[in-house]
């Protein structure tokens, strides 16, 4: 298949390309490069030994994205395209419901017109909010408890209309839990810009003495260590979901929300314990105040991807630090 990939240049999407890519798929890469850089690009190429076609754009740009469906031939998209900061969300809403809610409804226009049905969408385990019970599956109620949580599941909502109002669409809506790792040989990964919100780049930054102390937020949950309970998945399990979805498609109609997660739970203390052992050294740590708006704890019931998609995360946390640390000292090297 020929897939179209938004959102192709940034961290989930450079991964799920090189996933699609070895399981014999050809891709095109669309993004604005808001939050990516094109040097991606070339690195994907080294890995996959492949000249990958990218296409500088917008998805709020409906006709860019209909010519790019018309000339590429594209038979399926992963929709990854989006912004993801769960703070920003709630500063500048407007911005978030514009560019994730309109940039998907400028999507499935574009697909319509060009009569591309076949659709892969990054939704996020956010969209479940407070946990009623665990691990979360997918009928749990969803009432997400931030902006960003809303705008993905408000396009749930306009993708499970859609295809209620023309069976001829195949939509996954995929619930990613905490994407973190990177590509084995250390060329792409997380690069966030600024100081990191999430974990796994603060620890790496840490570990590379870019940072000097992490800071842990709180010990007093009712967690096994009084820390913050994740399912971490390794960005490269997270990556062959989505072809296990595309080939889903190919035989099944309908749309579906399904969790990609590990269906464990691990504690800020055990990533830090793996970093460290990855590292050979410690990564200096303090107990800071509870951050505003975290969960204690949640994580995936992954049963139903491996129902339906015939895919499990097989990755270790180790893994995940061990690729998330060649990848930092790979990224220092070249900076
Ligand atoms: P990312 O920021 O690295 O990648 C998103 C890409 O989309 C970037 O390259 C950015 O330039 C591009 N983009 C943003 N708005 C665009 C627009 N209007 N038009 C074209 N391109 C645009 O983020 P990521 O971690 O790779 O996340 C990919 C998707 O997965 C997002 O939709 C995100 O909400 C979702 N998701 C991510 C996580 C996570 O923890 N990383 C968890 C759950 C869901
Ligand atoms: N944490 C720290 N110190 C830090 C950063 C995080 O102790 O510097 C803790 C958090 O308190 C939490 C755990 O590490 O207990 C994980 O935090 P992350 O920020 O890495 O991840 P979250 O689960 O809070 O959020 C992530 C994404 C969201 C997404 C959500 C659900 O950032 O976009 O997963 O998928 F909505």
């Amino acid at each position: 298949m020929i897939i179209l990939l938004t959102g192709g240049t940034g961290y989930i999407g450079s991964h799920t390309a090189i996933a699609a890519i070895a399981a014999g798929h050809q891709v095109v890469l669309y993004d604005n490069l808001s939050n990516s850089h094109a040097q991606v690009i070339e690195k994907m190429h080294t890995i996959t030994h492949q000249k990958i076609p990218f296409v500088q754009g917008d998805v709020l740009n409906t006709e860019l994205l209909y010519k790019t469906l018309v000339e590429y031939k594209i038979d399926a998209v992963i929709h990854l395209a989006g912004l993801k900061s769960v703070k920003d969300s709630s500063e500048y809403p407007i911005n978030y419901y514009h560019n994730n809610v309109s940039g998907t409804i400028s999507l499935l226009q574009a697909m319509s017109r060009a009569g591309v049905k076949k659709l892969v969408f990054s939704s996020s385990a956010t969209v479940y909010g407070e946990p009623q019970y665990l691990p979360y599956d997918e009928n749990h109620p969803t009432t997400p408890i931030n902006v960003y949580g809303r705008t993905k599941l408000q396009i749930e909502e306009v993708l499970r209309d859609l295809v209620d109002s023309d069976s001829t669409w195949r939509i996954l809506a995929l619930r990613y839990f905490n994407p973190v790792g990177a590509h084995a040989s250390g060329l792409i990964g997380e690069n966030p810009q600024g100081i990191p919100n999430n974990l796994m780049p603060y620890v790496a930054q840490v570990a590379a003495k870019e940072l000097p102390i992490l800071h842990i937020f709180g010990d007093d949950y009712a967690t096994k260590d009084g820390t913050g309970e994740r399912d971490y998945i390794h960005v490269m399990d997270l990556a062959e979901g989505h072809t296990a979805a595309i080939d889903y498609l190919i035989n099944h109609e309908g749309f579906r929300c399904i969790n990609l997660g590990t269906g464990s739970a691990f504690s800020v203390l055990d990533l830090v314990k793996s970093f460290e052992h990855v590292l050979g050294s410690k990564i200096p740590y303090q107990i800071s105040p509870r951050r505003h708006g975290d969960l204690p704890k949640y994580f995936a019931d992954a049963s139903l991807a491996h129902e339906l998609l015939n895919w499990k995360a097989h990755r270790s946390l180790l893994d995940m630090c061990h690729t998330t640390w060649i990848f930092k000292k790979n990224s220092k090297k070249g900076s």
